[in-house]
């Protein structure tokens, strides 16, 4: 896969476009095998995720098409039988359940292993399915779901899983009767989903709060959408201008998606200016300590802890960082550690020491948004860093070398 080398300590400044959300357009695809008929759904990002879920929607008898961003799925038969290796490569890929036991009564899907990020137990989704009808086995490292027809049901979840919550959305899309999930997850891209599925001829009301009703119906076609932009990508080019002392203008975001993060980097001394779909930045002289806690949204992102971590390193005081979504996301503090960052560990949170003076190093990133965090932190390094690793951030980051070089960073690939 390569590695990236990076020439740290180079301002970065002006405008980048944000594309469209990874794991919007991800459950987007999965919606669709409720339906039938031709999709055209824009401003897909081009990342290696989206691929795999290709890979997934072909196997089961879907016609996929990409070309620039925008995406054509046609939809007439499918079938339930999902390729093992691709799913085990995505957890995303468990998301088929729901539409597959809604459409066919019967689904067989590999069950996903623990992750670099921490355990993910997928009981809300499998009791939740239960309480709708169906019953589930696990048949080796299989997870066989069945349900004639499914029916809806009153649920409340024990926590307001993203994942659930649209999988018990897509599943209770054709129920017989009315569900409704309490305690569901708010974040924007359940939205998406429920104005995609509206769009298919689905009722669903409620995303965006704690509880979703859909109506079941009997049928569901196709439709034509555009997915929101990503406030994951968007919020790591925001930190990149910060870790470098530059500044520049995101374009293309939805900046009340992104609330936390611009309240956090104004509270460390950053200039904000938000417009309608454009938020600017700029760099303070002298950034504040903080601290943070993430959270389901409208809470602090998961999804931005670690790039918030690496940016911690150059404040000057204290930072703390508490982790409360996933049980295992800090592993990427050690590869920090090389470059000179001064992080203390305790289970859920760490304490970061700042401003370190940070030297380029040999990192390797060992998931997503912690390799983001060290592409991050070697931007804000004296000297040369190397970052293996490539696979993971290219599940989430389109072309993320070309976008930051075109901002002034001194990034290139080499393929090994
Ligand atoms: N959880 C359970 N049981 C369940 C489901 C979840 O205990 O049945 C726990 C998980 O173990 C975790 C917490 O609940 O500790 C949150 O999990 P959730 O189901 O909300 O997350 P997810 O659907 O697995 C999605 C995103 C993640 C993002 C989280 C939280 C996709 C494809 N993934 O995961 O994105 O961090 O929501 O916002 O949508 C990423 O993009 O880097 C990424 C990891």
């Amino acid at each position: 896969m390569g590695k990236f080398l990076v020439d740290g300590r180079h301002c970065l400044s002006g405008r980048v476009r944000i594309n469209g959300a990874k794991n919007s357009a991800l459950k987007l695809m999965v919606a669709a095998l409720l339906g039938h008929g031709t999709f055209e759904v824009k401003n897909v990002p081009h990342i290696t995720d989206v691929e795999t879920m290709t890979g997934v929607l072909q196997a089961l008898g879907v016609g996929v098409r990409f070309d620039s961003g925008t995406m054509q799925l046609k939809v007439s038969e499918v079938q339930g039988h999902t390729p093992e290796a691709l799913v085990k490569s995505m957890r995303a890929s468990v998301q088929v359940m729901g539409p597959l036991l809604a459409r066919l009564g019967r689904v067989e899907v590999a069950r996903p292993g623990g992750c670099n990020i921490g355990s993910r137990p997928l009981d809300i989704h499998m009791t939740s399915f239960e309480k709708m009808g169906a019953t589930i086995d696990v048949e080796g490292d299989k997870f066989v779901a069945r349900a004639p027809r499914l029916h809806g049901a009153d649920i409340t979840f024990r926590y307001p899983s993203v994942g659930a919550t649209e999988n018990i959305m897509m599943a209770a899309t054709m129920a017989r009767g009315e569900t409704v999930i309490r305690n569901a997850a708010c974040e924007p891209e359940i939205v998406d989903i429920q104005d995609f599925l509206n769009g298919m001829g689905a009722q669903v009301k409620g995303a965006g709060t704690p509880v979703i009703t859909i109506q079941g119906v009997p049928e569901l076609g196709a439709t034509d959408f555009s997915v929101i932009p990503d406030r994951i990508e968007a919020g790591t080019y925001l930190l990149a201008f910060l870790v470098t002392g530059g500044n520049g203008t995101l374009e293309n975001v939805v900046p009340e998606h992104m609330t936390p993060l611009l309240e956090i980097v104004s509270s460390m001394g950053a200039e904000v200016s938000v417009h309608e779909r454009t938020i600017t930045v700029s760099s303070p002289s002298k950034m504040n300590a903080f601290r943070l806690i993430t959270g389901p949204y409208p809470g602090f992102p998961t999804d931005l802890q670690p790039q918030m971590v690496a940016l911690a390193t150059l404040a000057h005081g204290t930072s703390e960082v508490e982790e409360a979504v996933f049980d295992q996301r800090f592993g990427y503090t050690r590869e920090l550690a090389k470059l000179g960052a001064l992080i203390e560990p305790n289970t859920s949170t760490v304490a970061i020491h700042g401003p370190a003076t940070l030297a380029g190093a040999n990192l390797v990133a060992g998931d997503l948004r912690g390799g983001a965090a060290l592409v991050l932190a070697a931007l804000a390094a004296d000297g040369h860093s190397a970052i293996e690793g490539l696979e993971h951030i290219d599940r989430g980051y389109e072309a993320m070398e070309h976008r930051l070089r075109s901002l002034g960073a001194k990034v290139v690939r080499v393929e090994e």
